[in-house]
């Protein structure tokens, strides 16, 4: 079956994680920046494990350095996710690459993504939607700078607040206190938990963090009653399993616990994360559940259904793309 032509619903993507290599090639020529070494000889991203994948993403981030930048890399970002059928997609976007946590110049950066979401809309039929991010092995101060920037610009665009970068970085009760910031400002919450930690990362983040979704959360797989409890509070893990493949936090497609995760009651919904890093798209990924679990066109409206429910937009957003 053509799984591509699906109306899909994407929450969990990166903005720079998703610019194609080609792409942030072009941009390091223009400002002779060397960052030769993050790329393979195909010309694809190369890294080893998890932290260094890391450091490829900063280095890439470094030649991403203006509004029009952005502006392009959004354009291109959803032209590239429209083509695998998503109607509506949430992207972290971090002040910490965009001016720095200078709020009027992290204004500026997203009047530009703002400006490129609204040409995909009108040209393509892709609504987008920003969730700040906070990026956890930048510490905790850092991570009130970003959420100080998402409270000061939540509006249209900007409609959660979340927090990503190295899981195993002090525990998430440490950054409470940017959460409950952004919460105040009426945002909607996120953060990654459970891609690298166990199912006491995960519990924490629910608790500490009060967050309605969690990025990843596969690590909820070796606790039934923690399994339980976010199928009763109908917390949404943004899965990734391309993602978990590519970087080894499972290993392989066989082993990816999200059917279980799903029929244990788990609301469980798929996303690419950073697509170009880890060789994958929204079809990709719907072909890859089809050929290892058997799922089909049902199986992908249920998980859709999810999605847009759990998604971070208005009650007339979500009318619309459904
Ligand atoms: N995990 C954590 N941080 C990230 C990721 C991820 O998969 N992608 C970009 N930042
Ligand atoms: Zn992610």
């Amino acid at each position: 079956m053509n799984f591509r032509d699906i109306p899909k619903v994407e929450l969990h993507t990166h903005l720079e994680g998703s610019a194609p290599p080609a792409f942030i090639a072009g941009l390091a020529r223009e400002k002779n920046i060397d960052i030769s070494g993050i790329f393979d000889a195909q010309g694809g991203y190369a890294f080893r494990d998890f932290d260094h994948f890391l450091q490829v993403y900063e280095a890439a981030c470094t030649t991403l350095q203006s509004p029009e930048d952005f502006r392009r890399l959004t354009l291109a970002v959803l032209e590239e996710t429209a083509a695998h059928g998503v109607v509506y997609m949430e992207t972290f976007v971090s002040p910490d690459f965009c001016g720095g946590g200078d709020v009027a110049a992290w204004r500026d950066y997203l009047a530009a993504m703002q400006d490129a979401a609204d040409e995909a809309e009108r040209t393509m039929g892709i609504t987008l939607r920003g969730i700040v991010t906070g990026i956890r092995h930048f510490g905790p101060d850092q991570c009130k700078i970003a959420a100080a920037c998402a409270a000061e610009t939540k509006g249209d665009f900007i409609t959660g607040f979340g927090m990503a970068g190295g899981e195993m970085v002090g525990r998430p009760g440490d950054y409470a206190y940017s959460f409950d910031m952004a919460r105040e400002a009426g945002l909607q919450l996120t953060a990654h938990a459970g891609e690298w930690g166990g199912p006491s990362m995960v519990a924490e983040t629910i608790r500490d963090l009060k967050v309605a979704r969690i990025g990843h959360g596969i690590g909820a797989i070796d606790d039934p009653k923690l399994m339980a409890e976010i199928a009763d509070k109908g917390i949404v893990l943004e899965v990734c399993p391309g993602s978990n493949v590519v970087l080894k936090a499972v290993s392989g497609w066989d082993a990816h616990p999200i059917a279980k995760l799903r029929d244990a009651g788990v609301p469980v919904t798929v996303s690419t994360d950073d697509p170009p890093f880890f060789h994958t798209t929204m079809t990709d990924e719907y072909d890859m559940l089809a050929k290892t679990f058997g799922w089909g066109a049902d199986d992908f409206r249920a998980l859709n259904k999810i999605a847009l429910d759990a998604a971070f937009c208005d009650d007339e957003t979500r009318a619309r793309v459904a």
